[in-house]
């Protein structure tokens, strides 16, 4: 039984599906085109892109990748199936309904897990990067793309003026990264900043090699 959260979620993603990606199209895509190129791809890794929307970024993984979306919204993952078929994707294996915050993957099933401009969505940011590392292979790579809390007097003016656009997707802009990857147990290796003026950060971290979950949770 889905709970109250997540209808509420579909029902906003099924009101902004028609017009998103004419709003946050071509706004967001340096942040993904730069997630992607961070991520270092080889050939014959599988990709799990968690809240993969429209599938804006699909077009711009390597074909010789494999990528398996996962979404909570029937009316985007609609979006992005055409997008895959228009483009002859035949490196997405799969677009799937699914709760970022109960990943229904084996531990370790993934070489890359990434998540652009759902983390600030979500109502429990902590569970779903705990499924992100989950669901990561030890050693293998974790990408969050987001906006981040910034103490910048403008950011907060932008914001002020952004809000209604903010109040359709569920984006919130307070959330703090660092306290979010450290509780996960994540490394940073690097980070930088994308799309306009900085707006959104790439954080590209690390599941450490030799850490099982028990061993993790037991920290
Ligand atoms: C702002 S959009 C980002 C979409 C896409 N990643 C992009 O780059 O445009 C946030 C997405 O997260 C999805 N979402 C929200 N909560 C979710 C959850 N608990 N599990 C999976 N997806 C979720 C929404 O349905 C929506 O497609």
């Amino acid at each position: 039984m889905p709970s109250d959260s997540s209808q509420s979620m579909r029902m906003a993603y099924a009101k902004a599906a028609p017009v998103y990606d004419f709003v946050f199209g071509r706004l967001l895509q340096p942040g993904r085109r730069h997630a992607i190129r961070l991520m270092g791809l080889r050939s014959g890794e599988h990709v799990l892109e968690v809240g993969v929307g429209t599938g804006q970024s699909l077009p711009l993984y390597p074909r010789d990748v494999r990528i398996t979306g996962v979404d909570l919204s029937p009316h985007m993952l609609e979006k992005a199936r055409q997008r895959v078929r228009r483009h002859g994707l035949e490196n997405v294996e799969g677009l799937l309904e699914m709760d970022a915050t109960k990943l229904n993957f084996p531990d370790n099933s993934f070489d890359v897990v990434i998540a652009m401009y759902i983390i600030s969505v979500v109502d429990d940011p902590d569970r779903v990067v705990e499924e992100m590392r989950r669901v990561c292979r030890p050693g293998g790579r974790i990408v969050i793309v987001n906006h981040f809390h910034s103490p910048s007097v403008w950011m907060k003016l932008w914001h002020i003026l952004v809000r209604p656009i903010h109040r359709v997707v569920r984006f919130r802009s307070d959330l703090d990264y660092r306290p979010l990857v450290t509780r996960a147990g994540l490394m940073v290796e690097r980070q930088c900043r994308a799309n306009l003026c900085g707006y959104s950060t790439v954080l590209c971290c690390r599941k450490p090699p030799y850490e099982t979950r028990e061993s993790f949770r037991a920290r």
